[in-house]
């Protein structure tokens, strides 16, 4: 029997309690945007470390500026092979709005339904399912002769909040990080039985605006007509953002985005994607954005600007006449090409100043901005990687965008000159980032035995 088999062979037998670990993990309250939950933070990252110290790595947590990294090394039981370097992220997202979720979200459940069996709770596909595919590769792989190839790890627990400390953990562990190549699983699959290696993300800039006027609320009865409203202000500047057929109207914006390659068109022509269930699936029925784009194409290589958030005045039950001093909204552009973010955001502020009336102020906040990523189409890792898939999948896996970002992965070109190979078995109706998050089984399991042939793929 081939090395393979055994691993795999390895990976089913332990498939339950490969399920009961998850299970521990998906229990931490690790929300890293929100200071109550950094003690759970800690012990997420924790309990990773000795689980991978258990299965033959040297595992340590690693203090930041922020919430700690997690980094583990081991070696093949052979000179000559790969180093490879695996990222995943142990942090999650908030729960609320809380009253959706039909059960605790962080009480995992393996939930019975027709199509299969799911795993509920916040992270199970975002991204703790996920990581723990490649955690149960590597523990089929110690168990059954060893590591085809050098493998390390990062775990870090502050994606979900822009990665305020990587820049500096990388600056300084730059030698300890680098190795050939890098491997997250942290994206989706194409559907249900079509695997998918991503090759581009979209960029990310974040910017929360305050507008400011009068000093104090007031009476709108008193003060209505003379007084300045933010809100109005910062409404007029939302509705100025996009023309009518859906385009972002900021100066430059859409300098450094390029029509993409006939090659790839065609590739994402032929693929089988109905907009219609896509929209149906969430409720919606007729695509927005720009109108000459199709949905897909929006999706995977065209540039967004949307507000995430916005408040101001009296959002209480029953009513207030007040006009108040303040408004504010969160804005998230996500960006493709060679766009740069900082000229984006320099564009932003200048086209929000542009539209303050007398007596309005602003503030920006500012939460981060990192550029998108395309990854080579042709490389040898690429080809091998994709056999791997077909073999376990039975299907040509997609070559696939994704509306989503990581800037890790960027950073990581960026600064150590790695690439990514990016494999994921999240579906569009996980519901990652929402109430009843979930990852089905068959991803979970599945994920793990697609990253044992990936390794060994990539060994050979
Ligand atoms: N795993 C997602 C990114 C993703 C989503 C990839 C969907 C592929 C498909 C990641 O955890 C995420 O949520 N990223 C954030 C970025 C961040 C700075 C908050 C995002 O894309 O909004
Ligand atoms: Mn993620
Ligand atoms: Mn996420």
């Amino acid at each position: 029997m081939a090395a393979i088999d055994n691993v795999l062979q390895r990976i089913d037998a332990n498939s339950s309690d490969a399920l009961a670990r998850l299970f521990e993990l998906l229990r931490i309250r690790s929300i890293s945007t929100d200071p109550a939950f950094t003690g759970e933070c800690v012990k997420a990252a924790e309990w990773l470390a000795a689980e991978l110290n258990a299965i033959g790595f040297t595992a340590s947590v690693r203090e930041t500026t922020g919430h700690p990294m997690v980094v583990a090394h081991a070696k093949a039981g052979r000179t000559g092979v790969p180093h490879l370097l695996f990222y995943g992220h142990y942090d999650v997202q908030p729960v609320d709005p809380i009253d959706l979720w039909e059960s605790d979200p962080f009480d995992p459940k393996l939930v019975e339904r027709e199509t299969g069996a799911k795993i509920v709770g916040r992270g199970a596909a975002d991204d703790k399912g996920q990581l723990m595919t490649f955690v149960e590769a590597c523990r089929a792989f110690r168990e059954t002769g060893g590591l085809p190839c050098d493998v390390s790890i990062l775990f870090e627990g502050e994606e979900e909040c822009g990665s305020p400390s990587l820049p500096a953990f990388m600056a300084a562990n730059k030698d300890e990080l680098s190795a050939d190549m890098m491997l997250v699983c942290d994206t989706g699959m194409w559907n249900k039985d079509t695997p998918a290696i991503t090759t581009m993300l979209r960029g990310l800039y974040l910017e929360e605006v305050v507008v400011r006027c009068a000093d104090r609320d007031l009476h709108s009865g008193m003060y209505g007509g003379p007084a300045r409203n933010p809100i109005h202000v910062l409404s007029k500047i939302i509705a100025d953002l996009h023309d009518a057929k859906g385009r972002v109207t900021l100066p430059g914006f859409y300098e450094g985005v390029a029509e993409l390659p006939d090659e790839i068109a065609e590739q994402w022509r032929q693929l089988p994607f109905d907009e219609h269930q896509f929209l149906g699936d969430v409720g919606l029925s007729v695509p927005a954005g720009e109108q000459d784009r199709s949905v897909l194409e929006q999706i995977w290589s065209r540039p967004t600007c949307d507000v995430n958030g916005i408040v101001g005045g009296y959002t209480g039950k029953g009513s207030k006449t007040v006009l108040p001093a303040e408004a504010s909204a969160k804005f998230s552009f996500r960006l493709v090409g060679k766009q740069k973010p900082d000229a984006i955001a320099e564009s932003f502020q200048a086209f929000v100043r542009a539209r303050l009336p007398e007596d309005a102020d602003v503030e920006f906040i500012s939460h981060g901005a990192s550029p998108a990523l395309q990854l080579p189409f042709g490389s040898e890792a690429l080809s091998r990687a994709r056999r791997a898939l077909q073999a376990e999948w039975g299907k040509e896996p997609v070559m696939a965008g994704s509306g989503g970002s990581i800037p890790i992965v960027g950073a990581f070109k960026r600064d150590l000159k790695m690439d990514a190979l990016m494999v994921g078995f999240g579906l569009d109706d996980d519901r990652i980032h929402s109430p009843n998050e979930k990852y089905e089984l068959s991803s979970f399991q599945k994920g793990a035995r697609s990253w044992a042939r990936i390794l060994s793929a990539l060994s050979a």
